[in-house]
């Protein structure tokens, strides 16, 4: 038997065995200090040369990074320690030695990490990412299990495509033509006629070649369906559902959320009321023509910009004062810490000039909306910044989205569809609508799109017998790691990310 990290606090004082590998290691004339990992968590694990003696010591001290090893020692609490706990090592066994680990400490670039993917998963941040994926994973489950939903799987190769034509991923179905599934919805739609309310979680595919820090070309989508749900009672769904996976997350994950630097105070924001705004009345609050709680999208980009200007004056004047005192010579400590400060305030500096690059292109682009567009992402973030919460923008127009939206009562050129946008510049991460029922506009619409009838015969049928009204969403999982864990880039959110130009390890 052994014992894991995450099970400390339950054995404190206790002699345990632990497994894992070395992370990092610093030494001492009588001790060494090894940050050892398990999977479950890390904890330093202290070798003292009279505890274990010379021949177990100087193994010890030849183990290197990512080296296997087993420890037996005593846990000891102490709260300036990685994890609030310490273990004594009364023995050890070296299981496996690892020789130039390519991920050190220091920086790396993308690309070189992107190409060690299968080992870079070791690292800490990357620890904490994936367990704050597997916690959302988790709360999805959780809630749509506790509200009634039946959990399906949709078929991956498909026949037809579900969201337009142009990022399909063609492939070969024994001689026949097929497509990877962009979407499990009409699968999902047929489901719900049969279970009321489904979910499906599964692998999506989009042939997209972008290489936005938001897009993916295999992704994991979560679908929810409902049997006579109208688009309101949609959005209040996707509020709810929003609500409990953040708030779920942000109390499990309290540990990896501590490590990946994640102020969750923004998160909180998912407890008050989403805002509800048309696609009409957004386009007017991002182009600054209509303020919402006296605040206006255009004036806030411009004090993001002053302020970001301001940063890097105020930055730059104190890299040049702790560069003065450190030519004027001062002691090994006090010069590593005022250079520590200095590179961070270089990389301030960097996220600041950044900003002063980006906001004047946000605010042309924003101030010039044209009407009927869909939204970029900076539009997005400057739509969402004048909101204290997610927004759910609705009724969008028509032109603009899938064939299978159900229009405004009255106004062809609008349909109910919705989009959840997350704030910090997070943007989509929902997207949903209530399905058309009216068979003839669908038929319309399938030519309108230059989709083949005859693919969606089967689709039709669910008009035919029995059709209620019915709404609903889809989550990309990916976008909400991304924006629970604040990360740049979306191929931090997945184990193996598959996108434009990535298909290695
Ligand atoms: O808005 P989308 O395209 O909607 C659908 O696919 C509908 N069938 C959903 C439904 O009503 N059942 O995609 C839904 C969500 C987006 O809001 C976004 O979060 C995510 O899927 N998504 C992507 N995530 C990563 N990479 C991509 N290329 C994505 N495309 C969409
Ligand atoms: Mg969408």
């Amino acid at each position: 038997m052994h014992h894991y990290i995450q099970d400390f606090s339950k054995h404190d004082g206790q002699e345990v065995t632990v497994k894992g590998w070395v992370a990092n290691k610093r030494d001492s004339k009588t001790n060494i200090f090894i940050v050892f990992r398990d999977g479950t968590g890390f904890a330093q694990c202290v070798v003292n040369l009279d505890d274990v003696g010379e021949e177990q010591f100087e193994q010890a001290k030849r183990l290197t990074q990512e080296s296997a090893v087993i420890f037996n020692g005593t846990i000891k609490k102490d709260d300036r320690q990685i994890g609030g706990y310490e273990v004594a090592v009364s023995s050890l066994e070296v299981v496996s030695t690892s020789e130039g680990f390519p991920i050190t400490p220091k920086e790396h670039g993308d690309r070189f990490l992107a190409d060690r993917r299968h080992l870079w998963l070791r690292s800490r941040r990357q620890w904490a990412i994936m367990r704050v994926r597997n916690a959302i994973i988790m709360s999805i489950h959780e809630f749509f299990q506790t509200n009634g939903f039946v959990q399906m799987d949709s078929p991956l190769f498909t026949g037809s495509a579900c969201e337009g034509t142009t990022d399909l991923f063609a492939t070969d179905f024994f001689g026949e033509p097929a497509y990877l599934a962009q979407s499990g919805q009409l699968y999902g739609e047929a489901m719900a006629m049969a279970m009321g309310k489904i979910y499906t979680f599964g692998p999506t595919f989009r042939a997209e070649k972008s290489r936005t820090p938001r897009h993916l070309a295999e992704f994991w989508m979560i679908e929810p369906e409902m049997a006579y749900y109208t688009n309101e009672m949609n959005m209040d769904l996707i509020e709810n559902f929003t609500r409990h996976v953040v708030t779920t997350v942000v109390e499990k994950c309290k540990l990896e959320l501590e490590t990946l630097d994640r102020d969750v105070s923004s998160l909180e924001s998912v407890k008050s009321a989403f805002p509800r705004v048309s696609y009409e009345d957004s386009i007017k609050i991002l182009r600054g023509e209509v303020e919402v709680n006296g605040k206006n999208a255009i004036t806030l980009q411009e004090e993001d910009l002053q302020a970001a200007k301001d940063a890097i004056v105020a930055a730059n004047a104190k890299i040049a004062e702790n560069e003065k005192v450190i030519k004027g010579g001062v002691k090994k400590g006090k010069r590593n810490y005022l250079q520590s400060q200095i590179d961070n305030l270089k990389s301030d500096i960097k996220v600041a000039e950044e900003k002063v690059r980006n906001i004047p292109k946000w605010i042309e682009s924003a101030k010039n909306f044209p009407d009927g567009e869909d939204f970029g992402g900076s539009d997005e973030t400057v739509l969402t910044r004048v909101f204290d919460a997610p927004v759910l923008v609705y009724n969008w127009p028509t032109n603009i989205k899938a064939f299978y939206m159900k229009e405004v009562e009255g106004d062809p050129t609008h349909v109910k569809g919705v989009d959840l946008l997350a704030p910090e510049g997070y943007g989509e991460i929902v997207g949903g609508s209530e399905r058309e029922t009216d068979i003839d506009i669908l038929l319309r619409k399938i030519d309108e799109h230059e989709l083949d009838e005859k693919d969606f015969s089967w689709y039709l049928d669910l008009r035919r017998y029995g059709s209620v009204p019915h709404s609903g969403f889809g989550l990309g999982l990916e976008r909400m790691v991304r924006w629970i864990c604040k990360l740049d880039h979306i191929r931090e959110t997945i184990p193996f990310p598959r996108r434009f130009g990535r298909l290695f390890p």
